[in-house]
């Protein structure tokens, strides 16, 4: 596996990879979540390409940018076991050079939801994402499905601005006790992370009602609101019956929508979500 940390050797070793390839952009402090989705590339494509950029653009002025867990070496040793060819670990200059202003925005869909929390997190996302696209130029980027509303940004930035990448969305990887697999997990205290359980369980619970035929959007996000209330460590962020396109919030599902919610244990907020058909 090569390791580049400047743009001039990621260039050097990208050149010479066969096609196609698979691009897997992480932030880091890997688990199997990421790990899943650079197997998923590894099948379907000649060539692996990850990197690894703790993007200070997403962070908000008081988010854990400074704080956010980092092990670049144990990173580096997973992504090598995946089978992953190369890896692009640049420093914040070889992204944003000494001077750089110019920035992606993606409009209303980035306000909503995460957006409405982090102002200006997707554009600092769609940002470095089509930094990275542009210097990697792979053919399949594959992002993770529990960051709901990336993938909804990023399969609009990738239509909009006529990247010609495919996006490949990878299932959540979850503890055996349903807990999504989070790089922020590691905040957790014992009992917070037995609490971080009432996310997944809220979503089990919205999808028993809607198989069982429920498709009003008030009380499925009901469900969300009773069983995080119930949880005296969780305090709900926002929950959300959305149309999976567009983000709209729903009234009824009558189309693909996506349940998400956010929620507060302690100083860590986390996310989940459920696609629903
Ligand atoms: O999902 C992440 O880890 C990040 O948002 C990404 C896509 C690597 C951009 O910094």
């Amino acid at each position: 596996m090569n390791v580049a940390t400047t743009v001039a050797e990621l260039r050097r070793f990208r050149g010479v990879l066969p096609e196609p390839i698979g691009f897997v952009p992480t932030m880091g402090y890997l688990h199997d979540g990421h790990l899943a989705l650079a197997r998923l590339a590894r099948v379907a494509n000649r060539s692996v390409v990850g990197s690894i950029f703790v993007n200070p653009l997403q962070f908000g002025p008081r988010e854990d940018f400074a704080a956010y867990p980092r092990d670049p070496e144990r990173d580096l040793r997973l992504l090598e076991e995946t089978g992953v060819d190369l890896v692009f670990v640049p420093d914040g200059a070889a992204i944003y050079p000494a001077g750089f202003s110019s920035t992606v925005a993606v409009g209303p869909i980035g306000e909503r939801l995460e957006g409405a929390s982090r102002p200006g997190h997707f554009g600092g996302v769609a940002t470095v994402v089509a930094i990275l696209f542009n210097l990697v130029q792979p053919t399949r980027a594959y992002f993770g499905q529990k960051d709901a509303q990336q993938c909804v940004v990023v399969k609009k930035l990738v239509r909009d601005l006529a990247f010609p990448i495919e996006i490949v969305v990878g299932p959540t990887v979850r503890e055996p006790d349903g807990v999504a697999l989070s790089s922020r997990n590691v905040y957790l205290s014992s009992t917070e992370r037995i609490a971080a359980r009432a996310l997944s369980a809220s979503l089990r619970k919205v999808r028993q009602s809607y198989d069982g035929g429920e498709r009003d959007a008030v009380v499925l996000r009901g469900i969300v609101r009773a069983m995080i209330g119930a949880e005296s460590l969780a305090e709900l962020d926002y929950v959300s019956v959305a149309d999976a396109v567009t983000l709209d919030e729903l009234t009824s599902v009558d189309r693909p929508a996506v349940v998400s919610l956010a929620v507060r244990i302690g100083r860590t907020r986390l996310i989940d979500n459920e696609n629903l058909l």
